[in-house]
């Protein structure tokens, strides 16, 4: 692995120089969270928005923002290749205490940890991908950005396990989300995605999408999806920062409706594609 310069407690080191405690709270309890940015020719894209969900994320779990909004530019600034497409990586945890002990520390500096790395084209992306459903087993807020991931990995692999690329979690009878992406489904000509509450991520590539689809007239609606419905969709996505948005031709081994690409879905590749170019 290249030897790049990753950010680590106000320092910029190559990646193998970088440590942290064993007594961290991100190592021992999973205590932080985290955001993924990519960064197109150099642009940060949505960056208001991401820092947006930051600061709700360190809100959710009572850890007080380390730095404000400029400064968090000028972290990630230095990790930024103009040349390339990147996704930026960066985690929060609530540092390093004394002993190993569940509650807070205090007067503990928050460790803040920042990498980039190379962000290539979703190999599925045109052909579209294999996914299966599964029972969400994850906890009540998964609105915050967690480090903490061990159920969504579980999701992945179970996905993985059986050839797919995506497990789509349900609960109660309803679509939630992919094990790391939002989901979207076009049901009797209509764009819909599950309104954002404590059960998803409030996705940055969702919100996109549904400000494009409003500007270009796709009609949308942001609804709870049974999964009985489901089962009629003309098509389903998943969308997310390292995937973009991405078709679902094939679920639980059923094609999803002729097992290619919808034509919705090729519309709003190319609305997503041209917005990304306009901005960087
Ligand atoms: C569970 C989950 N939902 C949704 C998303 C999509 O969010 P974004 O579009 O901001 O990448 C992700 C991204 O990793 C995720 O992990």
């Amino acid at each position: 692995m290249e030897n790049k310069t990753v950010y680590l407690n106000g320092q910029y080191l190559p990646l193998d120089e970088a440590k942290v405690s064993v007594l961290d709270r991100g190592f021992l309890f999973g205590d932080g969270i985290y955001e993924v940015i990519p960064s197109y020719s150099g642009h940060l894209f949505h960056f208001q928005d991401h820092l947006q969900r930051l600061e709700n994320s360190l809100a959710g779990i009572r850890l007080a923002n380390p730095y404000n909004r400029d400064q968090w530019a000028a972290i990630l600034e230095p990790l930024l290749d103009a040349s390339i497409d990147q996704s930026v990586y960066l985690q929060i945890t609530r540092g390093v205490g004394l002993k190993r002990d569940h509650a807070f520390p205090e007067n503990v500096p928050a460790t803040v940890f920042a990498m980039s790395s190379n962000l290539e084209p979703f190999a599925g992306l045109n052909q579209g991908i294999k996914a299966i459903s599964m029972d969400d087993t994850r906890w009540k807020f998964c609105n915050i950005k967690a480090i903490t991931l061990l159920a969504n990995i579980l999701h992945r692999q179970a996905a993985i396990g059986q050839s797919c690329a995506e497990a789509l979690l349900v609960k109660d009878g309803y679509l939630i989300e992919g094990a790391a992406s939002n989901v979207f489904a076009v049901i009797d000509g209509i764009l819909q995605t599950p309104p954002k509450d404590h059960q998803i991520l409030p996705g940055i590539t969702r919100d996109v999408i549904l400000v494009l689809a409003k500007k270009n007239n796709i009609p949308y609606s942001e609804d709870k999806i049974s999964f009985n419905e489901l089962q009629y969709a003309s098509e389903i996505w998943v969308a997310s920062s390292m995937r973009e948005i991405v078709p679902v031709v094939e679920l639980d081994s059923n094609p999803v409706s002729d097992g290619k690409p919808g034509s919705v879905w090729y519309a709003m590749n190319d609305i997503f594609q041209s917005y990304k170019k306009s901005l960087s």
